[in-house]
């Protein structure tokens, strides 16, 4: 009897929460930050507001050729996370919608900037920087030392050992190239890529996976945001990192609505909760990620790389976020490095 009860009780629950959803309406999610992180923002936006979330995965490039595609059409009523570039680039390209939460007063400066800067259609939701991940066991094996420089990687002793991801799909390697760009002008950032080319193993799809494929020993080094290298050590891996000596650059992860939604109030109702302390602690507790988090009430993950202690360059976010920009940067990294022989 109990058990019918119990049986009873729980489908008139499912019943009613089918219902409250449907009364919701529902939230189509591009997603751009680790899947884990994914799941739980949307899990737990769906339990806070009963609004039925359809979420996708997609790296930052890829998400933007997703919306510029879906132009006339959009699937997506927001793209939440993703380097800050591609999502400066759709704002110009009128593929975002302007809103202005009532959380930017709550927010770091370096978030307020993306705003400034996509003319109100895009907001900074976590920061993080580029560096070197490695895995120690294995580099002790093969007698190489961890790089601490940009100068280190380009060694002929790297030869193979190195993963980065290939920059039209992953906004990580976009934001490396436009780094070293900065670092170094436009014509040495390119002479030391082809210099760099012999010790890459291979350009990945996304920007994680260089970092995975370190903690599971298949290569040496990585070029790879920081903060991913320590969610690997977290997860037991022999994963550590260094941020080059000659300085570093780094992203503004940011959130846009995309225009033309047909899910507008959920769009902004999920805007407001994404920039909320609570749901930005997700990133960590149930997403196991080590970003700067841009509401200034989110306390900084145990063990986050502190960028305020970092020597990082002047990062032109308004210039290698144009769209001209970036596809031109593109194009000449495929022209001159990606169809480079192997
Ligand atoms: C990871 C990082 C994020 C970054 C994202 C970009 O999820 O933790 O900080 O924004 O990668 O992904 P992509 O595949 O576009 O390089």
């Amino acid at each position: 009897m109990k058990i019918f009860k119990t049986a009873l009780l729980a489908s008139v629950a499912a019943f009613a929460s089918v219902g409250a959803a449907q009364a919701q309406g529902q939230l189509n999610l591009l997603c751009s930050v680790q899947v884990e992180w994914c799941q739980a923002i949307a899990t737990n936006f769906q339990k806070d507001t009963g609004i039925t979330v359809n979420m996708t995965q997609k790296g930052s490039g890829e998400s933007f050729a997703q919306l510029r595609a879906e132009k006339d059409n959009p699937k997506a009523d927001v793209w939440f996370g993703g380097t800050g570039d591609p999502h400066l680039a759709a704002a110009e390209e009128g593929l975002s919608d302007t809103y202005k939460s009532a959380l930017n007063d709550q927010l770091q400066p370096w978030a307020l900037r993306q705003y400034d800067a996509s003319k109100g259609r895009s907001i900074g939701v976590y920061s993080g920087a580029v560096g070197f991940g490695f895995n120690t066991e294995l580099l002790k094996k093969k007698n190489l030392e961890a790089p601490k420089c940009w100068a280190d990687i380009i060694k002929p002793a790297y030869k193979g050992e190195i993963q980065v991801a290939n920059p039209n799909s992953s906004g990580t390697a976009y934001v490396i190239i436009a780094t070293l760009v900065q670092l170094m002008g436009e014509q040495q950032a390119f002479d030391y890529m082809k210099k760099l080319h012999p010790n890459i193993s291979a350009y990945a799809r996304s920007g994680t996976g260089p970092i995975k494929a370190v903690a599971r020993g298949e290569t040496a080094v990585s070029m790879s945001f920081v903060h991913d290298a320590v969610t690997e050590s977290n997860a037991g891996f022999p994963v550590s990192y260094s941020t080059p000596c000659e300085g570093t650059g780094f992203e503004i992860g940011s959130m846009s609505i995309i225009k033309g939604t047909r899910n507008v109030a959920n769009a902004r109702k999920f805007y407001d909760w994404a920039l909320g302390p609570e749901a930005q602690k997700l990133g960590y507790t149930r997403g196991g990620q080590l970003q700067m988090p841009s509401n200034k009430a989110t306390p900084l993950p145990p063990g986050a790389p502190d960028l305020t202690k970092m020597k990082l360059v002047e990062y032109d976010f308004v210039k290698y976020g144009q769209a001209a920009e970036r596809r031109r940067l593109l194009a000449k990294w495929d022209a001159e490095i990606g169809s480079l022989p192997r």
